[in-house]
C-alpha cells in the first residue's frame, strides 16, 4: 500500500494515461468502474489527460454509449454528482466498435491510441481492463501483445488488470498465469480481488501493526480461535449459469475469505511495498494446513438453499429453482470449514471461515476470540467462571464497518458481579463518508503503479492449492442431503456442529433478522 492510499485528500491526482474498458457493455462498467472513475475525479485524483476507451461489439458510437453509462451508472454514483463533473467524465469516452477475439480490433485499438495520445498527451500510458467473461482473458492478453500493445517504451506503463474468476482450479489457474505472463511481465499484470479494494480491509494491517497494544496479543498465546464470516442475503438471482460452474466454495473462499485470512495472520513486513506485504500473504497461505480427504468428511461443511424467508420476511425460491439453475443441481451455495496455519505464532489456533447466500443478514466480520483469563480470582465470589465470557474483537468489515471490543465489567452494586459490556468504532463516527465502490483505490493503485493491494500469481495458486482436494472429494462423493438449509437460515446444521464440536459456537450476529 503506497503511503498515497492511507490520505486520499493529500494524494496526488494519478499519471496521465487511457484506460481501455473491453466488456464495456457489462455489469461492472457500469456498477463499479464508472461510479469509482468518477468518485476519483471528485477527489482530484484523475489526471486531467486521463482518457477511456470502451470496446463493446455492439454498434453503438460514443454518444450511445455516454447515454447507456450516463443511465446505469448514475444510481451507483454514492457521492453527490456534479452535473459538469459527471459531463466531463463522459466526454472523456472514446468507442471502439469491435470484437475482441478479431486481430483487426486491436490494429484499429492501436491507431485510437496514437491519436488520443496525440491529442490528450496521455504519455503512452494504458491500463486495459478486462471486465469480460473470464474466458476470454488469456486470449485478449495474447492478442494485445500481438499487435504490440504489451510493450512498454521509456517511462511508459502498460497494466493489465484481471477481475477474478482465476481460473477453476489449480491447473487452469497455472495456464491462465502462464498464457499471461508470456504477454506481460508479473509487474505488468493487476489481478484484483475486490475485497482488498475496501477500506476496513486495508485497515486490518493499519489496525494491527500501527498500534503497539494490538500485535503483542496476537498470536497463540492469547487468541482461542478466528471466526471468519461473509454472509450474504441475496440468492444467486440472475448468475445461476456462472454459479452452477462454480458454487460457494469457488465463488469466495480462495480469493475473498482466504484475502481476510491472510490479513489478519501475516507477519508484519519490513515495509509497505508491494512485494514485501505480497511475499508475507504468499507465506502465510503456504502455512495453512493442507486438508487431508479424511478431513473434508469431518472440518468441511457444504450446503444448498431451499425454499424459505428472507431477511426482509419473503418467501423466496430455493437454489434449484432459480434461473438456468438445474432442478437436481449439486452445486453448494454455503460452505464452513475449519482451518490451521502451521507457524509459531498461530499454532494450535482453529480459523473458522463460513460464506453462503441466502443466510438471514448481509454481513462480513472477523471474530478475534481471547482466551479466557486464566485464572478466575472471584472463586469464592457470586461469579461463576462460565459467566466470565472470553473478551472478542470483532472487526466489521461490512456493513456498519468498524472495530468492536466486548470484556467484562464490574455491575455497580454491593456484591461483585460481571457482565459483558462493549467499545466500538464506527468508521462513519469519525470519518463520515459513506463507503466507495473499493474501485477508487484499486484504479488508483493501478495506474500509479502500485502492486501491493492485487493478487500475485503464487498467492492465487495458494489458495487453489487449499481448497482443490476439497473440490476433488466433493466431487466423488455427491451430496445426499442437498437442498440442506432453508433460505433466511444460518446454513445446515452440520455448521453449528463444526463449531460445537470443539466447545465453540459462532458468534450471533446483532443486525440479522434471527441468530
Ligand atoms: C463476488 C462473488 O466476487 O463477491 C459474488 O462472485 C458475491 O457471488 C460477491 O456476491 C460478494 O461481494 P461483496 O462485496 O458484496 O461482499
Amino acid at each position: 500500500m503506497s503511503s498515497t492510499t492511507a490520505d486520499h485528500s493529500k494524494a496526488q491526482p494519478a499519471p496521465p494515461g487511457v484506460m481501455v474498458i473491453f466488456g464495456a457493455g457489462g455489469d461492472l462498467a457500469r456498477r463499479k468502474l464508472f461510479p469509482a472513475l468518477y468518485h476519483l475525479m471528485t477527489d482530484g485524483l484523475l489526471a486531467e489527460n486521463f482518457r477511456i476507451i470502451v470496446v463493446d461489439r455492439r454498434d453503438r458510437d460514443a454518444e450511445a454509449y455516454r447515454a447507456y453509462i450516463d443511465e446505469k451508472a448514475r444510481p451507483h454514483v454514492s457521492k453527490a454528482i456534479t452535473d459538469d463533473l459527471w459531463q466531463e467524465l463522459l466526454q472523456r469516452i472514446h468507442y471502439l466498435n469491435g470484437d475482441f477475439q478479431q486481430a483487426d480490433t486491436y490494429t484499429r485499438m492501436s491507431t485510437l491510441l496514437d491519436e488520443i495520445d496525440r491529442d490528450h498527451h496521455t504519455g503512452g500510458n494504458c491500463l486495459y481492463y478486462l471486465a469480460t467473461p473470464p474466458d476470454f482473458f488469456g486470449d485478449i492478453a495474447t492478442r494485445l501483445h500481438a499487435a504490440g500493445l504489451s510493450a512498454e517504451g521509456p517511462d511508459q506503463w502498460r497494466h493489465l488488470v484481471v477481475e477474478r474468476p482465476f481460473g477453476r482450479d489449480l491447473e487452469s489457474a497455472r495456464a491462465l498465469n502462464r498464457t499471461l505472463q508470456a504477454a506481460f511481465k508479473e509487474d505488468q499484470i493487476f489481478r484484483i480481488d475486490h475485497y482488498l479494494g475496501k477500506e476496513t480491509v486495508q485497515n486490518i494491517l493499519m489496525y494491527r501493526f500501527a498500534n503497539s497494544t494490538v500485535e503483542p496479543i496476537w498470536n497463540h498465546r492469547y487468541i482461542d480461535h478466528m471466526q471468519i464470516t461473509v454472509a450474504e442475503s441475496i440468492g444467486v438471482g440472475t448468475r445461476g449459469a456462472y454459479y452452477e460452474t462454480a458454487g460457494a466454495m469457488r465463488d469466495m473462499v480462495p480469493n475473498h475469505l482466504l484475502a481476510l485470512l491472510s490479513t489478519v495472520t501475516m507477519e508484519p513486513a519490513n515495509s509497505l511495498d508491494g512485494n514485501a506485504v505480497r511475499d508475507e500473504q504468499a507465506k502465510i497461505l503456504r502455512a495453512i494446513q493442507p486438508i487431508l480427504p479424511e478431513q473434508v468428511l469431518t472440518d468441511v461443511v457444504r450446503g444448498q438453499y431451499a425454499e424459505g424467508i428472507d431477511s426482509k420476511g419473503e418467501h423466496v425460491p430455493g437454489y434449484r429453482s432459480e434461473a438456468r439453475v438445474a432442478s437436481d443441481s449439486a452445486t453448494e451455495t454455503f460452505v464452513a470449514m475449519k482451518v490451521l496455519i502451521d507457524s509459531w505464532r498461530w499454532a494450535g489456533v482453529p480459523f473458522y471461515l463460513r460464506t453462503g447466500k441466502r443466510l438471514p443478514g448481509r454481513f462480513t466480520e472477523i471474530v478475534v476470540q481471547f482466551k479466557q483469563a486464566p485464572n478466575m480470582m472471584f472463586r469464592d465470589s457470586l461469579v461463576r467462571r462460565e459467566q466470565v465470557p472470553p473478551n472478542t474483537l470483532v472487526l466489521r468489515i461490512q456493513p456498519n464497518e468498524g472495530i468492536g471490543l466486548s470484556f467484562n465489567a464490574k455491575v455497580p452494586s454491593t456484591v461483585p458481579q460481571l457482565s459483558p459490556v462493549e467499545m466500538d468504532f464506527s468508521y462513519s463516527d469519525y470519518f463520515g463518508d459513506g463507503p466507495t465502490t473499493g474501485y477508487e483505490t484499486l484504479l488508483y493503485e493501478c495506474m500509479n503503479g502500485d502492486p501491493t493491494l492485487f493478487k500475485r500469481a503464487d498467492v492465487i495458486e495458494s489458495g487453489w492449492e487449499l481448497v482443490e482436494p476439497i473440490l476433488d472429494v466433493w466431487q466423488a462423493l455427491p451430496p445426499r442431503d442437498f437442498p440442506n438449509y432453508a433460505a433466511g437460515s444460518w446454513g445446515p446444521k452440520e455448521a453449528e456442529a463444526l463449531m460445537s464440536r470443539d466447545g465453540r459456537g459462532w458468534r450471533p450476529c446483532k443486525a440479522c433478522s434471527i441468530d
